[in-house]
């Protein structure tokens, strides 16, 4: 179903709201230490910490008119389904509970809700261009904070290249942001995309969750044991150690897949090409190309190796993608200068 929200906006009246415009774009980010579980669901505070990699190439570009008469969302062109525009509309409420009507308008250059962390650079964007469009002038971490509130991993792509996302400890989630570890331009990586399917993913991140925590016998040591993998994570990518960061990457995957799968009713995202782009990926360890795999909420592989190897990776695993995407460390989210 298709919508345009018709719920009329009232602000008070006796202010005059400007209409005002800002226009941002974000990259998605993939986490290479997982993130799976929620210590507070209303405010997309994590059970576990989480450290991610933005990319470039694939973005979200979002423009929010602030002050118009009914809220409107339209994505890639057309109005957006109610589901989503609910979604959006309700984000904004967060970043001002008595706002004006607004108009936003998202465009991906790649496929959303496929396991391409299209929530990530979306709520990005629309929290920096919102909070501009609202005339506000939030510092990068405080915007980190607001994109968290629209999906969690959103808050690592407030940065580029490497980036933390500690769990915190305060109840409020103050303390729950990204933390950017090392730029784009500190280590010459790839992440190469093996995109398996382009069907929309069939649970969504936040009841898969919360499914997960309620049922699987395997949350609780995936949770124990996430520190243990951050602490190696973030040792490996400030010692520019591929296998190492590799070796614990995979293993989170592993552990958060198993999690999935252990979980009732099972979540499997994986397609038989899924399973055979990870043994691709083995396959050319053991012929010394440095290659590790890690997937999301979605049946895509995205394998981490040196730029330099990324065409070897590519021939070894087109006989089981749908499409290959050579992606690269990427900036993090910012206004579009253009408008
Ligand atoms: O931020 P969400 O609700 O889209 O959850 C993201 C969960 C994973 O992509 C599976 C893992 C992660 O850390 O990004």
């Amino acid at each position: 179903m298709r919508l345009v929200l018709q719920r009329r906006r009232s602000p008070p009246t006796h202010l005059v709201i400007p209409m005002q415009t800002a226009t941002a774009i974000a990259h998605p980010n993939i986490a290479l230490v997982k993130y799976w579980g929620k210590r507070n669901t209303a405010l997309n505070l994590p059970a576990v910490p989480s450290l991610s990699l933005t990319l470039d190439t694939f973005r979200t570009r979002t423009q929010v008119v602030w002050g118009v008469e009914h809220d409107a969302v339209h994505i890639d062109g057309a109005p957006a389904p109610e589901a989503f525009a609910r979604r959006v509309t309700d984000f904004l409420d967060v970043i001002s509970p008595r706002r004006p009507g607004c108009m936003v308008l998202t465009e991906n250059n790649f496929p959303s809700g496929a396991g391409l962390a299209s929530s990530a650079s979306g709520f990005a964007a629309l929290a920096v261009a919102a909070t501009r469009a609202a005339g506000r002038t939030d510092d990068r971490t405080a915007l980190s904070i607001i994109a968290r509130r629209g999906s969690g991993s959103a808050c690592r792509s407030l940065f580029g290249g490497f980036v933390e996302w500690p769990m915190g400890q305060r109840p409020d989630g103050s303390d729950s942001h990204g933390i950017p570890l090392a730029a784009r331009s500190y280590w010459a990586v790839a992440m190469v995309v093996a995109v398996v399917t382009d069907r929309k993913k069939s649970v969504a991140s936040t009841e898969g969750m919360e499914l997960s925590r309620r049922t699987s016998p395997f949350y609780k040591s995936f949770v124990d044991t996430a520190a243990i993998d951050l602490d190696m994570a973030r040792d490996a990518v400030y010692d520019r150690d591929l296998e190492a960061l590799g070796t614990v990457m995979e293993r989170s995957t592993l552990k958060m897949h198993s999690v999935m799968m252990t979980t009732d009713p099972a979540i499997l995202y994986w397609l038989p090409n899924t399973l055979a782009v990870l043994h691709a990926v083995r396959e050319l360890r053991s012929q010394g190309i440095g290659a590790w795999a890690t997937m999301d909420a979605g049946p895509q592989v995205k394998i981490l190796c040196m730029s330099t190897d990324s065409d070897r990776v590519v021939d070894a695993i087109r006989p089981h993608a749908h499409r290959i995407h050579v992606l690269h460390p990427g900036p993090g989210a910012s206004l579009d200068e253009e408008e």
